[in-house]
């Protein structure tokens, strides 16, 4: 259907006095007795069309056009309405694409995100989620540009896998065969399953991004990762879309570096092609996110080492409500303190004991931390998780060991410490987290098309 895009008939004024066809949903309808104004969307653009329906005219229009909902074809001239110096269409012809009855959804001019959870086939037709997946669609691409004008290569790792990356065992199984009583081990049930083995959906493409940079030097992978994490908070997702580089020949110190462009970067692209969106995301969602931005993009992010960020957690005049000793896990109440209160920006924490770590980090010379790094920001909390990896066999077996960790499933991961073994380093980007972040909405159901959380699949 050759059309015109709205974005395009409301951005510039190459169409004026031209006939033309447009297509689109009906946003607002006024209609009185000799004119009538329909806003058309067609998802270019946030901003609407205005269609002008002069009923002296000879025009034939069907009631249908004018409800709520209903997708049209105009064909009409493009005029300037002088008043407020837009571009608008003065219809000759309007056909009725697909109608909509009065029970469509969105009748209501406000709805509450909640409610729009409730029909994530209906919401994508709001303000709200015209922006948030345009936005999404424009930071995709732009953290496609960072790493490919930076000669790192997009690679794709599986997800099903036989082994658990984080080694937090929180993961979704793959099978074909419901578990029997006739089984006499878990053994002989995987041995007859689909792959002859335990596997299940991957919560990180790490240990084959280092696969990878063993051989192409920098890589990156986007794709989705799966948690099957029993926590029902705003920032998790059992399914989210993952960003991870993997870099040879890099410590912590250049990791960081690489992080921060890439931040600064996918900022500045989303603040130059954006700006009806970012507007919009102020107005609606969060005061001041304009001039936040800004400041990321222009100053530099806070580093702070761990044994650092205890003692001034110790210090804080707050009563928390997990304790805080050497060796804990922060907890988002202690992470919102750092970035928010004490830094008010985003802060790398890095050289975290090795207890409350994966036991890939590379381990520090004070035997006690390894150089591991979460980038925290205001408001959502880590975006961030990386670290340097063990490149040593002897000191990775060591740390397995120490975590109970069978090696069982991981020769290809030794080997790569085995066969040249180099310095390398990596990091996870959750991508929903930076949406939430550049936006400033404030729950992860709200920034991927279909959330899967606990307890719910829609
Ligand atoms: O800190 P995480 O668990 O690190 C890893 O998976 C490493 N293997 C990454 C690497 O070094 N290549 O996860 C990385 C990021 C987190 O900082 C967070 O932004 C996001 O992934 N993330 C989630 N996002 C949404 N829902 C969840 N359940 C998430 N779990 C992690």
């Amino acid at each position: 259907m050759k059309h015109t895009d709205i974005i395009d008939v409301i951005g510039k004024d190459d169409y004026l006095g031209q006939e033309i066809t447009v297509c689109g949903w009906v946003r607002t309808a006024r209609d009185s007795k000799n004119v009538a104004f329909l806003a058309l969307n067609d998802g270019t653009s946030l901003n609407h069309l205005q269609i002008v329906i002069d009923k002296s005219s000879d025009i034939e229009v069907d009631p249908e056009a004018t409800k709520l909902g209903a997708s049209l074809k105009v064909i009409g001239e493009v005029v300037k309405n002088e008043r407020n110096d837009t571009n608008e269409i003065n219809a000759k012809e309007i056909t009725v694409l697909g109608v909509c009855p009065a029970d469509y959804p969105l009748q209501k001019k406000f709805q509450k995100l909640e409610t729009l959870r409730e029909m994530p086939h209906i919401r994508v037709r709001t303000n709200t989620f015209n922006a948030v997946f345009r936005v999404r669609s424009v930071i995709a691409a732009a953290i496609h540009r960072f790493f490919q004008e930076r000669g790192y290569v997009y690679i794709n790792t599986p997800l099903i896998t036989g082994s658990d990356c984080e080694g937090a065992g929180e993961m979704f199984q793959v099978t074909t065969i419901g578990y029997s009583k006739d089984y006499k081990s878990e053994e002989e049930y995987y041995a007859d399953d689909f792959f002859g083995k335990k596997t299940g959906l991957s919560v990180s493409g790490q240990l084959e991004g280092e696969v990878a940079a063993m051989g192409l030097g920098k890589i990156y992978t986007f794709g989705p990762s799966f948690r099957a994490e029993n926590s029902n908070t705003q920032r998790h997702a059992a399914e989210f879309w993952h960003i991870e580089p993997e870099i040879a020949f890099c410590e912590l110190p250049d990791l960081i570096e690489i992080a921060e462009d890439m931040i600064k970067y996918i900022i500045k692209e989303y603040m130059e092609k954006c700006p009806e969106e970012l507007k919009f995301f102020e107005q609606r969602f969060e005061k001041g996110l304009t001039e936040k931005l800004l400041s990321v993009v222009n100053n530099d992010f806070a580093v702070v080492d761990y044994t650092d960020a205890i003692e001034i957690l110790k210090k804080a005049d707050v009563k928390f409500e997990f304790p805080v000793e050497w060796g804990c896990d922060l907890q988002s109440e202690h992470e919102r303190y750092i970035t928010e209160k004490v830094y008010n920006k985003p802060v790398f924490l890095i050289n975290y004991p090795k207890e409350i770590k994966s036991f890939y980090m590379k381990l520090n010379e004070d035997g006690k931390t390894v150089a591991a790094t979460d980038l925290l920001v205001p408001g959502v909390g880590e975006i961030i998780g990386g670290s340097e990896r063990e490149a040593d066999l002897n000191k990775l077996l060591a740390a397995m060991e120490a975590k109970g960790m069978s090696t069982e499933g991981y020769d290809f991961y030794l080997d790569l410490r085995k066969y040249g073994s180099v310095p390398h380093a990596g990091f996870g980007l959750g991508f929903e987290r930076i949406i939430m972040y550049v936006t400033g909405m404030s729950n992860i159901r709200d920034v991927i098309l279909y959330p899967r959380t606990v307890g719910n699949i829609k």
